[in-house]
């Protein structure tokens, strides 16, 4: 039977409280996780159990920086297995906000979730420290790239594996960060401030990926690039969920290739989800041309033309 095929259209909302814990958390701070959620079938679909394939669940956000300023008043997004998803916006409208509560970072900048939660493979994140969501599988890369500009490239990305302990698996994620970049692989001993702005980017991306995540976020990766560079970038995003299977909630200001390249994309405005839909239909919802495309709904329609 094909995963998660019969459940119903409207599940989540239905069974969500069904679904049973996939995950231990250890008092080491080590930590188990199953590596599919599993969730039974409601009775008029028998007693069969199905694994439910999302991965990330943020439900109905709202946070406060310093008590007073509230960057996001109410954003549910929800990432699958395997998934592209585009989280589109204008400036201020809180995507860095929502990267932050998922990682846990919003606590160390006088930030604090006020209503709704993060769960990853059913787990709740709200409390956790960023360490610990890079050791249950989540991996960013910052808006600002965060290199550690005065150590070379090999010293960056093992700095991104600092969560692993088995060195076999160090070397291979090592590997395949030149299998994505090559280019890094003539500057492992070049140190990472001396590196143009896409390869830094790249190194940033690769620092990321040394952890072995399961959900890649990514902050604007493509902002202050070249176009052929960024379309690069956006090519190897797209490699990575297809050769990796890593999921990847992907921010940008760049909605054509966002568009392109994800299966889901939300849209945020004043930190609330206002859009969500099938990238394939948002790239043809008015709204979504006339504002973030750029595509003047009469010249598509070719009104001006006729003229
Ligand atoms: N550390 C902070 N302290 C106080 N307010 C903040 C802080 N960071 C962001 N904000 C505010 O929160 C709101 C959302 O900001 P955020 O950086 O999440 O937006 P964004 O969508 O990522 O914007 P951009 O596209 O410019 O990166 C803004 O009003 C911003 O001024
Ligand atoms: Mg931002």
């Amino acid at each position: 039977m094909e995963t998660g095929s019969l459940l119903p259209k409207n599940w989540r909302t239905n069974f969500c409280g069904r679904v049973k814990s996939a995950a231990t958390v250890l008092p080491t701070f080590r930590v188990q996780v199953c590596p599919s959620t599993v969730v039974r079938a409601p009775k008029c679909l028998g007693s069969t159990f199905y694994r439910v394939t999302d991965m990330l669940h943020v439900q109905d956000l709202k946070c406060l920086y310093s008590n007073a300023i509230r960057a996001l008043d109410g954003v549910s997004i929800t990432v699958g297995k395997g998934e592209i998803v585009g989280l589109l916006g204008p400036n201020g409208a809180g995507k860095t906000t929502t990267l932050r509560c998922i990682t846990g970072e919003i606590a160390f900048l006088n930030g604090r979730i006020f209503e709704g939660e993060v769960r990853f493979n059913d787990m709740k994140l709200g409390t956790a420290f960023p360490f610990e969501v890079t050791q249950l599988g989540i991996s960013l890369v910052p808006e600002d790239r965060k290199l550690f500009i005065d150590m070379t490239v090999e010293e960056n990305l093992m700095m991104g594996s600092y969560t692993i302990r088995d060195r076999k698996l160090v070397r291979q994620r090592y590997q395949k960060v030149f299998d994505y970049f090559p280019i890094l692989g003539n500057f492992r001993d070049r140190l990472a401030g001396y590196l143009s702005g896409g390869e830094q980017q790249m190194l940033a991306i690769g620092r990321a990926l040394m952890s072995n995540p399961q959900l890649l976020l990514l902050d604007e990766p493509s902002t202050g690039l070249a176009p052929l560079v960024a379309s690069a970038i956006f090519d190897i995003i797209a490699k990575i969920r297809d050769e990796d299977g890593t999921s990847i909630l992907l921010v940008e200001q760049n909605a054509v290739m966002t568009l392109k390249i994800s299966d889901s994309c939300y849209i945020l405005e004043n930190g609330r989800s206002v859009l969500h839909g099938k990238s394939a239909e948002l790239r043809n919802n008015s709204k979504v041309k006339n504002i973030y495309l750029g595509i003047s709904e009469d010249i598509d329609s070719g009104l001006l033309g006729q003229g």
